[in-house]
C-alpha cells in the first residue's frame, strides 16, 4: 500500500510527464524528450529546435527589452511580441494628436518604423554546460562565503576565456540551486524600432478585469524591427542602421486549430520556484501573499475611488492601476490554486517519500534532518520576510513620492561613497526620470494612498523592525506637511534641486521634511532589515541547495526540470480546455463573437472598434478563417511564467501559430507547484493578429514580408 502511494505521490509531483515537458533548456533535449513529442505529433528533430553550428529555431527567439520574449518573424528581422510588452514604448510615442495607445499604429515604410533609445532584444547562440568549471577547486569544508567566493572567481574567469566573436557576451547563470551552471553565447542587438501596434481596445481588450483569466479575447502583440550596422551587426541607434537581414525567421501558419494539437513554447522564463519545502510554500500562502494583497488592495481601492469620479485621473492612473493590480490579483490566484490543488499536503506526502529514498538508497545521511532544518529557518525568517515585503511594496513600489525619495537617496550614498563624475551622470539620469514621475500624477491621490500606507505600516510592521517615529495619530498632519513642504511633491523645486551640486544638494535634501522622514525608514532597511534578511536566505539558499540535489538523485532516470531564471527554455503541450471548478469545463478557442459578447461601448476596458464590429457583421475574416468565425485566443498545457510573454507558439512544422501572454487564474500557482489538471497558458491565434494587421491597420506590407503556410 505504502508503495503505491509513494508511486502516486511520484507521479503527482513528476506532473505526469508523457503529456507536456516543462521548461527544458534547449541543449538538454534528450532523444527520450524528442520522442515524447514526436508521440504528440511533433516532426521535429533536437537540431532542428537548437543547434550552436547551423540555424535552428533558437536563432529566431530573442528576450525582449530583459522582460519579455519576442520572435522574429521575417528575412528584414521583423519582431513580433506583445502589446503589453511594447506598451511603454508604444506610450513614449503618443502624444494628444497622435495616441498610438488609443488608435493604434501602423507604419507604412521603413522610414515610419520608431526609435526606441534604450530598447534592447537578445538572441543566445550558444548554451554549453560549465558546472564542472565553475564548481572546480572548492574545499569541501569551507564556509558558505569562501565556497561563493571561489565560484565567482571562476565565473568571471570563464567569462573572460570561453571563447566568442567581439559583439557577443558571455553569460553565466546557475541552475537548479547552484548544483549546475551554464554559459550563454548571446547577442544584444539595440537598434530596434516601433513598427506597428493595434489600439488598445484590441491589444488590451478586456484589461483588468480579464487579466490572469479565461475566456480572454485580447489581441495582445505589438510589432517592432531590429536595425543593425552595415555588417549586420549589433549597434547603437543610428539613422545609418538597417534592417537586420536573417535566414533564421518563423514562417506563420494560417491552419485552423484544434483541441489536441502539439505545439511548443519557445522563450525567457523568469522565476519559479517548484522545489521549495512544503514549509516555504505555507510561509508565502499564509504570511506573505496576505500582507501584499492587502496593501495592494488598499492602493488599488484609493485609485479606483478617484478614477472613477475624474476623467483626467483616470487617464493617469490606468497604466498604473493596471501594473499595480497585476501581480495583486496573480497572488489571489495562486493561493486560491495552492489551496485547491492540495499543493501543501502533496508536497508533505514527496518529502516522506524523499525521506524513505534516503534510507533505502543509502544517500548522504545529511538529507534526514534537512525538513527539520528548513522548518526551524522558515521559522526564524517569518518576520524578516514580512518586514522586507512590508517595506519593498510601501516603499518602493506604490507610492510616487516615497519612491522619488529613493532616487535622492541613492545620490547621497553615491556622493559618500564615489567620485563627483558618477553623482554628476547619476543625477543628469535621475533628473530626467524624476521628471517624467510627475506626467501621471496627482497629488492627492498620492497623498490619500500615503496616508492608508502609513497607517498600514505601523499597524503591521513587526516590532522588531517597527520605526519609532511613526506615530499612527499624527499621520494625517504629517501628510499634510509632506506634501504641502517637500521638494518630493514639488515638480518646480526637485528640477531646480536636480542641477545642485553634490554639496548643495545634501544640504538641502537633509532639511526637506519628505526626505528626512523616508531616510529614517531607508536606513532601517539597510541597516536592520537587509542584513537580517541577507543572513538567512544565505541559510536556506545553502539548504536549498542540498534538497535540490537530494530531489534530482531520488527521481534519477527522470527528467527534473530546472527552475526559470530568466534563460532560454522550450516547453511543450496540447492544445486543451479545463474545467476550472465542478461542473464547468472552459473550451480552448475564443472568438471575435465572444469580443462583441462582451461589447460595452465607451468602456476603457470592453469597448470595441468600428472596424472590428464591421468585419464580425460582414464574416471577413478570410484567409485567415474561412468558416465564419474567427479564432481569437487559445489554451494549452504548456509550463510558463513571466518572462514568456511574447513567446511564439510552435507547432509541430516549426511554423508560428500564435503568441503567449498569460496564464489561467486558477493555475498561476504554477510558479510554485504546476498541476496538469488546471494549469493552462494563454496564447493569441497568429490568425487573429495577421487579420488585424490586415483589415485593421491595412498594413499590407507587413503581411507581405512574412511567409505564410495556408
Ligand atoms: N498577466 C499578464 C502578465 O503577467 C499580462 C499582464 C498585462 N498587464 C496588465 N497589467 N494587465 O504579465
Ligand atoms: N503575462 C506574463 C508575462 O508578461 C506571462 C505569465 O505570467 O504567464 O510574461
Amino acid at each position: 500500500m505504502r508503495r503505491i502511494v509513494y508511486i502516486l505521490v511520484f507521479l503527482l509531483f513528476q506532473g505526469i510527464l508523457a503529456q507536456q515537458g516543462r521548461m527544458i533548456i534547449p541543449s538538454e533535449l534528450s532523444k527520450d524528450l524528442i520522442s515524447r513529442m514526436q508521440e504528440m505529433g511533433s516532426k521535429l528533430t533536437a537540431d532542428n529546435i537548437y543547434s550552436p553550428n547551423k540555424t535552428s529555431l533558437n536563432d529566431a527567439v530573442i528576450q525582449f527589452n530583459g522582460g519579455c520574449t519576442g520572435e522574429i518573424v521575417s528575412p528584414e528581422g521583423l519582431i513580433l511580441t506583445n502589446h503589453h510588452c511594447g506598451y511603454a514604448a508604444i506610450q513614449s510615442h503618443s502624444t494628444f494628436e497622435h495616441n498610438y495607445i488609443k488608435d493604434g499604429f501602423w507604419s507604412k515604410s521603413f522610414e515610419e518604423e520608431l526609435p526606441n533609445p534604450g530598447m534592447y532584444v537578445s538572441f543566445v547562440r550558444k548554451i554549453e554546460d560549465v558546472t564542472e568549471r565553475v564548481l572546480t577547486g572548492i574545499d569541501k569544508d569551507a564556509d558558505t562565503r569562501q565556497k561563493q567566493a571561489i565560484i565567482q572567481k571562476n565565473i568571471n574567469r570563464l567569462k573572460k576565456s570561453l571563447p566568442k566573436q567581439d559583439w557577443q557576451d558571455i553569460q553565466i547563470k546557475s541552475f537548479f540551486n547552484g548544483n549546475s551552471y551554464y554559459a550563454f553565447t548571446v547577442e544584444n542587438y539595440k537598434d530596434i524600432r516601433l513598427v506597428a501596434a493595434p489600439p488598445s481596445s484590441i491589444g488590451k481588450f478586456g484589461a483588468d478585469t480579464d487579466n490572469w483569466m479565461w475566456p480572454r479575447h485580447s489581441g495582445d502583440f505589438s510589432i517592432f524591427r531590429i536595425y543593425a550596422d552595415k555588417n549586420n551587426r549589433p549597434a547603437e541607434y543610428s539613422p545609418d542602421n538597417v534592417p537586420y537581414q536573417t535566414d533564421a525567421y518563423f514562417k506563420i501558419s494560417l491552419k485552423p486549430k484544434k483541441a489536441g494539437d502539439f505545439f511548443l513554447i519557445y522563450g525567457f522564463p523568469g522565476r519559479t520556484k517548484e522545489y521549495l519545502p512544503a514549509v516555504a510554500v505555507q510561509q508565502k500562502v499564509e504570511i506573505i501573499n496576505p500582507a501584499r494583497i492587502k496593501t495592494r488592495k488598499t492602493v488599488l481601492d484609493i485609485m479606483k475611488s478617484y478614477m472613477s469620479k475624474n476623467d483626467t485621473i483616470k487617464l493617469q492612473y490606468t497604466a498604473k492601476y493596471a501594473r499595480i493590480a497585476n501581480y495583486w490579483k496573480k497572488w489571489i490566484g495562486e493561493n486560491q490554486g495552492i489551496k485547491g490543488s492540495g499543493a501543501i499536503e502533496k508536497k508533505k506526502n514527496f518529502e516522506s517519500y524523499f525521506l524513505s529514498q534516503v534510507k533505502t538508497k543509502k544517500m548522504d545521511p545529511e538529507y534526514l534532518n534537512i525538513f527539520d532544518k528548513f522548518d526551524k529557518l522558515y521559522q526564524q525568517n517569518r518576520d524578516i520576510e514580512l518586514a522586507r515585503n512590508y517595506f519593498i511594496e510601501i516603499f518602493y513600489l506604490n507610492n510616487d513620492l516615497l519612491k522619488r525619495a529613493f532616487y535622492l537617496y541613492n545620490l547621497k550614498q553615491t556622493y559618500r561613497q564615489k567620485a563627483k563624475g558618477d553623482f554628476d551622470k547619476l543625477q543628469k539620469k535621475y533628473a530626467e526620470q524624476l521628471a517624467g514621475s510627475f506626467t501621471n500624477y496627482n497629488t492627492d491621490v498620492d497623498k490619500a494612498i500615503f496616508i492608508a500606507l502609513m497607517n498600514l505600516y505601523a499597524k503591521n510592521m513587526p516590532d522588531k523592525y517597527q520605526n519609532t517615529s511613526l506615530k499612527s495619530d499624527n499621520i494625517d498632519i504629517l501628510a499634510g506637511n509632506i506634501y504641502q513642504n517637500s521638494v518630493l511633491n514639488n515638480q518646480k523645486a526637485l528640477k531646480k534641486l536636480l542641477k545642485k551640486g553634490p554639496k548643495k544638494f545634501i544640504e538641502i535634501i537633509n532639511k526637506d521634511t519628505g526626505y528626512t522622514f523616508a531616510e529614517t525608514f531607508i536606513n532601517d532597511y539597510y541597516q536592520k532589515i537587509a542584513p537580517d534578511y541577507q543572513n538567512i536566505r544565505s541559510k536556506i539558499n545553502s539548504f536549498q541547495k542540498i534538497y535540490m540535489k537530494g530531489i534530482q538523485q531520488t527521481l534519477n532516470n527522470r527528467p527534473v526540470y530546472p527552475d526559470a531564471n530568466g534563460t532560454l527554455r522550450i516547453s511543450y503541450g496540447v492544445i486543451k480546455g479545463y474545467e476550472p471548478r465542478d461542473a464547468v469545463y472552459y473550451y480552448p478557442i475564443s472568438h471575435v463573437k465572444g469580443i462583441i459578447e462582451k461589447y460595452i461601448p465607451g468602456d476603457y476596458e470592453f469597448d470595441v472598434s468600428q472596424k472590428l464590429i464591421e468585419l464580425y457583421k460582414n464574416k471577413d475574416y478570410k484567409p485567415y478563417s474561412n468558416t465564419g468565425e474567427m479564432p481569437v485566443d487559445f489554451l494549452g498545457t504548456a509550463h510558463t511564467t513571466g518572462g514568456n510573454s511574447g513567446s511564439p507558439a510552435i507547432n509541430s512544422e516549426g511554423e508560428l501559430i500564435g503568441i503567449n501572454f498569460d496564464r489561467v487564474w486558477e493555475g498561476t500557482m504554477s510558479d510554485l507547484y504546476y498541476d496538469q489538471k488546471i494549469c493552462r497558458n494563454i496564447m493569441v491565434d497568429i490568425n487573429y493578429v495577421l487579420l488585424v494587421i490586415d483589415k485593421i491597420g491595412n498594413d499590407k506590407r507587413l503581411i507581405d514580408e512574412m511567409i505564410l503556410i495556408k
